[in-house]
């Protein structure tokens, strides 16, 4: 489509609807959103000159996926975020359907976008991998392509992530093989524009995986204390008792790469959250060393879980910021630090579960040490159970009906509970597993106890910051 015509039909779109989004009483307080349309992925996020930049996958144009835009926020501290001008539409015959996901790197002193262009025909589709860099304007030129598919996959090969290492440039990238197996390519570059793939380092059927999804999406690799993590998106892998129970799985690998050879050394796939809606995080390295994560909360593909939004032109948000770091074998995820200046009325209280107040979870944090049974029902429609097997998140299905359950299974200790007017993120054990999940409750939803365990509980409300 052509872009005069393109940019003017979105910012109609965000003239006109945004301030019914805005009114929605599910209209997150202080998580991130698109201002019309269908958010998914997060892109491009990195600390530059100071300030985070956080790119999303945005449709301005419905509430469903199609040609995809980058919407682009900015913010001093990863909490009071500005909506900046758009980053990329999908105008070029190189992205005809979409600029799909991919990241951001300083490249001496130029904020510089890798993405990939998406173009589909009638039969298939191919890929491109492409550049765009910042101008003193403010406004991303594109560089077009670098990098054309490479033989041996079919035209599912995209969402760079790149960084820096040892005076290269490396990139991963999620891939589908020509035999259908999901694959995670490895490349080298010394200017960004001239690509070598070093090779396969992770898939379907490779480092002791037997047949392990059919695409795998949103790959990011990095260094964490003295592992190697990839974290990464397989699609296609088959429901057990207790995990792999949404639509598609985001979780993650430790190990070793040797970039070099080409080779990852790697253990087993964890799921990296266990609540109803994730997927495709992307993480950065902020300037003193902290590693962060913002995820989609979100699954694609899975729509059965209508979401009432839609009927005020919005739908779906980010996961609050995450800090990553490595314990005792495991990737830890905590609320980003600087979600605390969100604080703000705390109130303790103690008792017995069920003897204790309804608790405002309007958009509120709750903390508390855990030592035996307990259920948490929040505004009625999502449930969660603790016992000696873990805990159990219950929701019902808002089109079929039917009751669905999410699992962690293992001894809590702890929980930090971040709720916003229709989210609720449970921080198990200080990060070991989080949990996260929409939901939509009327107006000033409260949480209700219920069991003999003795809690000492926190209590605060958290203040509006995105609108
Ligand atoms: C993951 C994903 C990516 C793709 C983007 C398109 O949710 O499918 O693989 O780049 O979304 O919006």
């Amino acid at each position: 489509m052509n872009e005069p015509h393109l940019l003017k039909q979105t910012l109609r779109a965000v003239m006109a609807g945004q301030q019914r989004a805005a009114a929605d009483p599910h209209r997150p307080l202080w998580h991130l959103a698109p201002p019309v349309g269908l958010m998914n992925d997060p892109n491009g996020f990195i600390q530059f000159n100071q300030r985070y930049h956080l790119c999303y996958q945005w449709n301005p144009l419905a509430c469903a996926h199609g040609a995809k835009f980058w919407g682009h926020w900015s913010s001093a501290d990863l909490v009071n975020w500005q909506h900046e001008p758009l980053a990329l539409a999908p105008v070029e015959e190189y992205e005809s359907h979409g600029c799909y996901s991919g990241s951001a790197v300083d490249d001496h002193g130029v904020l510089t976008l890798v993405y990939t262009g998406n173009v589909k025909f009638e039969q298939g589709r191919t890929a491109w991998q492409c550049l765009a860099r910042l101008n003193p304007q403010g406004e991303f030129d594109k560089l077009g392509p670098v990098l054309a598919l490479p033989a041996g996959y079919t035209g599912h090969v995209r969402d760079p992530k790149v960084w820096r290492h040892q005076e290269s440039w490396w990139m991963v990238l999620g891939a589908q093989d020509s035999d259908l197996q999901g694959k995670v390519l490895l490349l080298q570059s010394p200017d960004l524009q001239s690509w070598t793939l070093k090779g396969e380092i992770a898939g379907s059927g490779l480092g002791g995986l037997g047949a392990f999804g059919y695409m795998w999406e949103c790959p990011d690799l990095f260094r964490l204390a003295d592992q190697d993590i990839l974290v990464v998106c397989p699609q296609g892998l088959a429901a057990e008792s207790y995990r792999y129970l949404n639509t598609f799985q985001s979780g993650y690998f430790s190990g070793e790469l040797d970039y070099d050879a080409g080779h990852y050394h790697h253990g087993e796939f964890h799921e990296l959250d266990h609540g109803f809606e994730f997927y495709a995080p992307q993480t950065t390295a902020s300037d003193e060393g902290r590693r962060l994560l913002i995820g989609w909360m979100g699954v694609p593909d899975q729509e059965e879980f209508y979401q009432p939004t839609i009927d005020h032109g919005w739908i779906h948000t980010m996961t609050c910021p995450r800090e990553l770091s490595w314990q005792a074998g495991k990737l830890f995820q905590q609320p980003a630090r600087e979600l605390r200046q969100l604080r703000s009325c705390a109130r303790t209280f103690n008792g017995e579960a069920a003897s204790l107040p309804e608790l405002d979870i309007a958009s509120a944090e709750i903390d508390f040490a855990v030592n035996g049974e307990f259920s948490a029902s929040f505004a009625g429609i999502l449930q969660l159970h603790c016992d000696r097997l873990g805990l159990t998140l219950t929701r019902s299905n808002r089109r079929s009906g039917e009751t669905e359950h999410r699992y962690w299974r293992g001894t809590v200790t702890h929980l930090q509970i971040l709720c916003d007017s229709s989210s609720v993120e449970i921080f198990i054990n200080h990060g070991e597993a989080v949990m996260s999940a929409r939901y939509f409750p009327g107006s000033q939803p409260q949480l209700r106890l219920q069991g003999h365990s003795m809690l000492a509980l926190h209590h605060w409300s958290l203040k509006r910051c995105v609108i």
